[in-house]
């Protein structure tokens, strides 16, 4: 298990810079995810860590070795990192047999023989190929090849493995299980694992801590919960989901909730756990469509009535566009929870509630803009679930 420190990792690429002084810390055992959008750094910062790139400033200690100062001119190249890479595209040596794939990487590091075979053996069984040894890669399913990269990245035993979008060539119930196995196989073998992907369902079901990142910055880091109920930022908050981000004013804070107007409706949020907020403070409301409930009857804080413009039939659910107060509003409502009746339809008006514990308050200078256009940019697509 390997410890990781990162500080101030910059890539620059030209004039543009990929990463911009990047300060980070990978406990030893645990499992990391960058997570983020295409183009936000993720492969660089890895490829940074793996060996792989020359960062243009800053510097990298792994365990008790320096392996990147750029100050002193250290740069230790990837093979003598001792590190495990599994790349999306699986990047097996397609005239290798899976036997011969796996072993390589012992063969390089000179392990004897028999060792080599056993060591081999082993991590065929625990990627459930233990009777496909002799089959040419070239004849193995998607699945199956990804299966031999993580027998090849684990046989070494490094301490850190890094992952680039392992899963992505995968069909989503393959991708669900093949993501049990890398994290079962994370913990049988005690490693340290960092892994990259832009699937924030996939980082949240994996991972101990998820660092976000925009730009070649890190927005956000925390364990998966964190980031989940609490996203910081605007940015964050659209990322984990929350198909609802409405810009407002902060108009009443009592100990560490918040009460939110939102801009330009009768709409208010109270009861809102929140951080460091003062009256009169620009501020975002998020919440998810499935944490705003049918709720007849009633009114109060967090309530709105609104006109459904639009259903989108899932089965286990609908979603809904809900025009309130001019604003729409993203609705997900769960068929198991309502009479098949009473699921609304177009064109009917409804009262919905969002219980203040489900809702988060985006402080001011993490805010969307004030301006409409933002609204518009969330599309239908983004009620459906991630
Ligand atoms: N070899 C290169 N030369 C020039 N620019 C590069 C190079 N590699 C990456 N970049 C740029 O650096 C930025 C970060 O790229 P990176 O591959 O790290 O993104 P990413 O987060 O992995 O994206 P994706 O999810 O699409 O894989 C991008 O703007 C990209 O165009
Ligand atoms: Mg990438």
């Amino acid at each position: 298990m390997t410890e990781v420190q990162v500080s101030g990792l910059t890539k620059k690429y030209g004039a543009k810079a990929a990463l911009h002084e990047l300060d980070l810390t990978i406990e030893s055992g645990q499992f990391v995810t960058l997570l983020g959008p295409s183009g936000c750094g993720k492969t660089t910062t890895l490829r940074c860590l793996a060996g792989l790139e020359r960062p243009t400033s800053g510097r990298i200690v792994m365990g008790d070795r320096v392996v990147v100062d750029t100050a002193r001119r250290t740069f230790v190249p990837a093979d003598k990192r001792r590190v495990g890479m599994v790349f999306q595209s699986y990047a097996l040596w397609p005239h290798l047999n899976v036997t011969d794939n796996v072993a390589y990487p012992l063969k390089v590091a000179r392990m004897a023989g028999r060792e080599r075979a056993q060591r081999v053996q082993e991590m065929l069984d625990a990627v459930d190929l233990s009777d496909l040894g002799k089959r040419p890669v070239t004849a193995l399913s998607g699945g199956q090849q990804q299966r031999v990269a993580l027998a090849r990245a684990l046989a070494a035993r490094p301490g850190i493995i890094f992952y680039d979008e392992p899963l992505s060539n995968l069909d989503s119930k393959l991708r669900y299980q093949m993501g049990q196995q890398v994290r079962s196989l994370h913990n049988r073998f005690e490693t340290t694992s960092v892994y990259v992907t832009h699937d924030q369902e996939e980082a949240i079901t994996l991972s101990d801590r998820i660092i976000v990142m925009s730009e070649g910055v890190i927005v956000q880091s925390g364990t998966p919960s964190d980031l989940y109920d609490r996203p910081n930022s605007a940015y964050v908050a659209d990322f984990m989901g929350f198909q609802n981000i409405l810009p407002g004013t902060v108009t009443g804070v009592h100990g560490k909730t918040a009460e939110v107007r939102v801009d330009g409706t009768s709409l208010v949020f109270s009861g809102i756990t929140t951080g460091d907020v003062s009256v009169g403070d620009r501020a975002d409301i998020a919440f998810r469509a499935a944490h705003a409930r049918l709720s007849p009857g009633g009114s109060g804080s967090g309530r709105f009535r609104g006109t459904v413009e639009r259903t989108t039939y899932l089965g286990s659910a609908v979603n809904l566009l809900v025009r309130a107060d001019g604003l729409p509003m993203r609705v997900r409502t769960e068929t198991a929870e309502l009479a098949a009746e009473s699921v609304p339809t177009a064109g009917e008006e409804h009262t919905f509630a969002v219980s203040p514990d489900r809702a988060v308050v985006i402080p001011h200078e993490n805010a969307a803009p004030a301006d409409d256009d933002y609204l518009t940019t969330m599309t239908d697509a983004a009620v459906a679930p991630r």
